[in-house]
């Protein structure tokens, strides 16, 4: 890397060198089949909230690495008898694990946990800020389909408040020189992208011919709070990816989403599961990228 990076916590802390360094070294891992042997080091994965995706993708990454995963199991955890975050982060390092995985509601745990142990600490999604390793894999998965980024043009859709996915995709797409536009009801696009260099497009139809890919992003319902839409159905009606708006996309243009899907609410089915849509390729790459991290990390750790 530019600069060597000692945690992953979020998109917008590194540059465009240390995002190629990342993804190249997955393009490396997966087409010429490089080895990464981490020499069974221990990988301490604590998901604090649900997942499927990311918590076996990083499961698979550290197997496939040679290190050994350790999923803690946090409703059975000493935490439930008062034990503080970092006391028990701490007692995880003492015990021998060379990095940490950390899924939490909260946005900045992993950065705070990050400021109290001495080895790598992993995001692997906490509350609206960032999910650095989904916003990876997603550049991968574009920049294996349409090459350089530069110059290209992204459209995130959907409910960019809630989302951490959204806040990694833009931070990582900018800093490739891509451009970024975000579409969705005006209550769920926060105002500040605007300053972020990031276009808004509440028409959805007039936007979607000018651009080379689009991220559809799930409603996360579970984090609305009483800001909620109007009604789901009149989000399909403006927002969700049809069929119909499908085919006003440029020929080439490919459609990602980061799971899971609400079909029939942000995405039908027929898109989903149609042509031109790279989801489970993105799935697929999300190893790759996690072993390629986990290497950048760890290796020379001992
Ligand atoms: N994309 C994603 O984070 O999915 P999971 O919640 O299943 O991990």
């Amino acid at each position: 890397m530019a600069q060597r990076i000692n945690h992953c916590i979020g998109l917008r802390f590194l540059n465009k060198p240390d995002i190629l360094t990342i993804l190249n070294k997955a393009e490396q891992i997966k087409t010429d089949q490089t080895i990464v042997n981490l020499k069974n080091q221990s990988v301490v994965h604590v998901f604090f909230e649900p997942s499927t995706r990311t918590r076996l993708s990083f499961e698979m990454a550290t197997q496939r690495c040679h290190a050994f995963p350790m999923m803690l199991d946090v409703k059975t955890s000493s935490l439930t008898k008062g034990e503080s975050l970092v006391d028990m982060m701490r007692n995880i390092e003492s015990l021998g694990a060379k990095a940490l995985v950390v899924r939490h509601s909260n946005g900045g745990v992993p950065f705070f946990i990050s400021q109290h142990v001495s080895i790598p600490v992993i995001n692997a999604g906490d509350g609206y800020h960032e999910h650095p390793s989904q916003g990876l894999l997603d550049l991968f998965t574009l920049r294996e389909r349409l090459g350089d980024l530069s110059g290209k043009h992204v459209l995130i859709l959907g409910d960019i408040m809630h989302s951490r996915v959204a806040k990694s995709n833009i931070w990582g797409l900018l800093a490739l020189g891509a451009t970024v536009t975000v579409s969705g009801p005006p209550n769920l696009i926060p105002e500040c992208v605007s300053d972020w260099g990031v276009n808004i497009c509440y028409d959805l139809d007039q936007c979607l011919g000018t651009v080379d890919a689009v991220n559809v992003l799930r409603i996360q319902f579970e984090r609305q709070h009483g800001i909620a839409l109007p009604s789901v159905r009149e989000y399909r009606e403006q927002f969700g990816l049809t069929k119909q708006r499908q085919d006003l996309l440029a020929k080439h243009a490919i459609i990602l989403h980061p799971g899971p899907i609400n079909r029939g609410v942000e995405l039908d089915s027929d898109v989903a599961d149609g042509k031109n849509n790279v989801i489970l390729d993105q799935v697929s790459n999300g190893v790759f990228v996690r072993m390629a991290l986990l290497s950048l990390l760890m290796e020379d750790s001992e």
